[in-house]
């Protein structure tokens, strides 16, 4: 088996997985923090990879070598994506709790508003970089608003945010004192939330009891911390890439004019198409399992990719095609299995809720930049523009 190039999957990740998975099921890598995995394409292996006790998230599953992952401090590591039952199954039973469709619901109007604020603020310019002004700093006021972070401190938060996101690697400094500070800070949160309770999701995770368990503090940081990193970036690049997505394909923008009542299935089948999380989580096999026919040893890294899985006309009829009324379920662009996406539904209502108060202000929407000149960010585990520039005409609508 030929290792392959990673930076393939970065300029041209479709054609390149179209090949892999044409090649192979299980292909040798090796990742760009120079650790070896297997690369696991085809969406019957994918989801059936995604579902098998026998593939550990546990860090401490991982052969020594295999491993070249950002290392939390331990208090952050009793987190979901680093869990196995039985810890995972008591910790997702406590948190699905609190994180409850009904909470997701209450966030619907004021995510909306503030997706009308952050469009009044640049409209009078005429165009933006849409990822700067509209799709960054929607999700990150979302998950403020979430966890309750009082106005005063999300200044420091978004600064230890942007650190921990887009990590500097000449400033490897900033990312430690992002890591303490955020830390230090969501500590502090706990202790003011558990003697003052708000209406948020932090309060109500302190409060969550079941059979007398209840979370851990460390548990309770990792998981304000899980909330940030699995919820703010992807859900920026998917409106974006959303965006995108519909200013290249005018004819479907122009069918969800007609239709809003479509966005809901065309958010599902643009996550598909090109969702913003290409990788899951990498696994490491309890034991020596078979993937594709391939023997892959105990302890090393499996990678699945949901990119690879979602397009893989094995599964899905002409995949590469962009087409919003298909028959899209079973999709695995949000997981599948005891991890899929706890944030789904919030993540869903605010990608449409963003497109919709996108769509409705502007009759008028295009890039302001030659096609070709759009940069993707360098990278195989996130899909994601570097920035989306765009112009619009200010005509307002009156529908959608
Ligand atoms: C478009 C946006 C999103 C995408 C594409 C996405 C994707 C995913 C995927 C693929 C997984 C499964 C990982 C695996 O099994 O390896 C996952 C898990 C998770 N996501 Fe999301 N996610 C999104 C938004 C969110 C949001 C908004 C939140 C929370 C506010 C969130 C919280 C989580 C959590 C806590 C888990 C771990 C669940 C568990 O291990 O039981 N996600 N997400």
């Amino acid at each position: 088996m030929q290792p392959i190039d990673v930076t393939e999957l970065t300029t041209d990740p479709y054609g390149t997985y179209a090949r892999l998975r044409e090649a192979g099921p299980v292909h040798r890598i090796t990742g760009p923090g120079g650790a070896p995995a297997w690369l696991v394409t085809r969406y019957d292996d994918v989801r059936r990879a995604l579902a098998d006790p026998r593939l550990s998230l546990d860090r401490r599953h991982a052969l020594p070598g295999n491993y070249s992952g950002f290392a939390l401090p331990p208090a952050l590591d009793a987190n979901l994506l680093n869990m196995d039952p039985p810890d995972h199954t008591r910790v997702r039973r406590l948190v699905a709790k609190a994180f409850t469709p009904g909470r997701v619901d209450k966030l619907r109007a004021p995510v909306r508003k503030l997706a009308d604020e952050l469009l009044d603020a640049v409209e009078p310019e005429g165009r933006a970089d849409l990822l700067a002004v509209y799709a960054g700093p929607l999700p990150i006021t979302v998950i403020c608003d979430l966890l309750g972070v009082p106005q005063e401190d999300r200044r420091d938060f978004r600064t230890w945010t942007d650190a921990l996101i887009t990590p500097d690697r000449e400033r490897p400094h900033l990312m430690k004192e992002a890591v303490v500070g955020m830390m230090r800070f969501y500590t502090g949160l706990i202790d003011s939330k558990r003697a003052a309770p708000g209406d948020d999701l932090l309060s109500d995770l302190i409060a969550v009891q079941e059979d007398g368990d209840a979370l851990s503090d460390d548990e309770l940081t990792s998981l304000a911390f899980l909330i940030l990193f699995a919820g703010y970036e992807n859900t920026v690049h998917l409106i974006a890439n959303a965006v995108l997505a519909l200013l290249d394909h005018p004819e479907l923008l122009r069918e969800l004019r007609t239709n809003p009542d479509g966005l809901a299935a065309a958010v599902e089948e643009l996550n598909r198409w090109d969702g913003p999380s290409p990788l899951a989580i990498r696994r490491f096999p309890l034991e020596d399992v078979e993937i594709g026919g391939v023997r892959i040893p105990a302890g090393e890294t499996v990678l699945l990719s949901l990119a690879s899985a979602n397009r893989d006309p094995g599964h899905f009829a002409d995949p590469d095609r962009l087409d919003l009324g298909r028959d899209r379920s079973g999709h695995l662009a949000l997981g599948h299995g005891i991890h899929y996406c706890l944030g789904a539904p919030l993540a869903r209502m605010e990608t449409e809720t963003a497109l919709a108060a996108l769509l409705e202000r502007f009759e008028h929407l295009e890039l302001d930049v030659p096609r070709a000149d759009l940069r993707w960010r360098p990278a195989i585990r996130a899909r994601g523009l570097i920035s989306l520039p765009v112009r619009w005409s200010s005509t307002r609508r009156t529908g959608f």
